[in-house]
């Protein structure tokens, strides 16, 4: 099969799956993830086959909807990989194994170029205008307020403390404020630049309505 219709037929697959979740791991967001990976996978060199295979079947089974287990994932894009070539499919579902945000002192494997362009651009998915949008809708989703001056963020040493959830604004403190510094890739560290600036430049005007301003 060429390149080009694996990726095609990938993406009918993904968009079946998906369509229809609550949670901000819609069709949506994979597209998204999918159109920046290709943007930092070209700057950055890496095999953009494997970059955009990985993109699109990152969220195939999110570990949170799985009560907790990180191995559905894989596995389903596993079997979806062997079924149009195997060839590649193991370094796929590493990078997809590899990827996902568990807690801040959590600690994270090892990722090869493609699965640290994947990242990126997942983690850009979480930032700016996007990524405050979602967080918002994950929050009203979990029923979760918006923010609450009493409830301080806090860092989670483990996964099972990061799915407890607090207000959506310690969201910020506890994972989306943290990103810009753990890009992998120096294409991914310049476009989280921007979106850092603008969800200080979104919190900063957040608090000073909060007050009356
Ligand atoms: P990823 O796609 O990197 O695995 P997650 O599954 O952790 O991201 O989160 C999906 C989206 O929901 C992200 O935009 C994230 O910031 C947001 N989100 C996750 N947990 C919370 C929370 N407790 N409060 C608000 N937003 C959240
Ligand atoms: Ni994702």
């Amino acid at each position: 099969m060429s390149p080009s219709d694996l990726i095609d037929r990938t993406v009918n697959h993904v968009r079946t799956v998906l369509s229809g979740d609550g949670t901000g791991h819609d069709w949506w967001h994979v597209y998204r993830v999918w159109r920046t990976a290709q943007r930092i996978g070209q700057a950055e060199k890496a095999d953009l086959l494997i970059v955009e295979l990985a993109a699109l079947l990152h969220d195939i089974a999110d570990w949170k909807l799985h009560d907790g287990d990180s191995t559905v994932g894989p596995q389903m894009a596993k079997q979806w990989l062997n079924s149009l070539d195997a060839h590649i499919s193991e370094h796929v579902c590493q990078i997809i194994a590899g990827i996902s945000f568990k807690g801040a002192n959590v600690e994270q494997p090892i990722l090869s170029l493609e699965g640290k362009v994947v990242q990126d651009a997942d983690r850009l998915d979480a930032m700016g205008a996007i990524g405050i949008a979602r967080a918002f809708a994950y929050g009203g989703a979990k029923g979760q307020a918006i923010y609450d001056p009493a409830a301080k963020p806090s860092e989670h040493r483990t996964p099972e403390a990061y799915l407890k959830g607090g207000t959506t604004i310690n969201h910020f403190y506890e994972k989306l404020l943290l990103l810009k510094d753990r890009m992998n890739t120096a294409t991914g560290r310049a476009i989280a630049e921007a979106r850092h600036q603008f969800m200080e430049d979104f919190l900063r005007r957040f608090f000073e309505e909060w007050e009356g301003g």
